[in-house]
């Protein structure tokens, strides 16, 4: 069975770039972090850190206007209505979910950009040194540091929730899915 009403051309593109870019900018981020600092390698040894955190940067300001861009998209075009067949305690769940996933996906990239911000090194996009709008502060940073964390593990719980709320979807044959999906009959 499946429902006429589904996301336009534009929300469903951006859903999926987006969500690609996420997942590589998780898996970088926490791939990086472990990555030995220079002082931590034996002379002779260079550290890949830095590398890897300029391109988590540079690709967390890019998905970050990409996501702006669909917050504007999505506030000038509604959300196709869901149809009867869903329960109404499941269309308010799927709006709190959707409603989070959103406000996790715009902290996300400010969190990551403030701590960026504090600290001693400069923010580049890809090597473009951005202007330094404030002084190195190791406080700040790591207090940025800590709340870019523990929202990404707050992320990585709402993104598997929404999976596993789309494959049951799926599985039980209710169209939903179809309302996210780039192929068009
Ligand atoms: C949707 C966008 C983003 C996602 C999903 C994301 C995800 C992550 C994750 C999972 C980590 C590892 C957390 C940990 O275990 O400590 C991390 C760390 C980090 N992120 Fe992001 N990030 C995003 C955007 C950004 C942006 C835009 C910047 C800066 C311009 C940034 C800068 C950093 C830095 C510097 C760290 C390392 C923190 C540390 O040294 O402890 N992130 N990010
Ligand atoms: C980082 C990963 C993801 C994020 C941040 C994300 C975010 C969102 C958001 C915010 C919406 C609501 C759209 C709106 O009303 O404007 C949505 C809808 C949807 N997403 Fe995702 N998504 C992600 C990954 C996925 C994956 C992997 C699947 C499939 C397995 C999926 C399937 C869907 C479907 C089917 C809808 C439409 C739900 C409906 O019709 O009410 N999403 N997603």
């Amino acid at each position: 069975m499946t429902t006429t009403a589904r996301y336009d051309r534009v929300q469903v593109i951006l859903h999926w770039i987006i969500a690609a870019i996420i997942f590589f900018m998780i898996a970088l981020g926490l791939y990086m972090v472990e990555l030995p600092k220079q002082s931590e390698l034996p002379p002779g040894e260079e550290s890949v850190r830095a590398f890897y955190f300029l391109l988590h940067k540079s690709m967390g300001i890019t998905v970050a206007m990409l996501i702006l861009l669909r917050v504007v998209w999505r506030l000038t075009h509604k959300a196709p209505p869901l149809p009867d067949t869903i329960s109404k305690w499941q269309q308010r769940t799927a709006g709190a979910v959707h409603g989070l996933l959103y406000a996790v996906m715009l902290a996300m990239p400010i969190t990551g950009y403030m701590q960026s911000i504090f600290s001693k090194y400069d923010t580049k996009f890809w090597g473009i040194v951005l202007p330094r709008v404030a002084d190195a502060d190791k406080a700040t940073r790591e207090n940025f540091s800590e709340i870019h964390e523990i929202l990404a593990f707050l992320f990585i719980t709402i993104i598997v929730i929404h999976i596993v709320a789309a494959v049951k979807h799926r599985i039980a044959g209710t169209g939903i899915t179809e309302r996210m999906s780039l192929k068009r009959d």
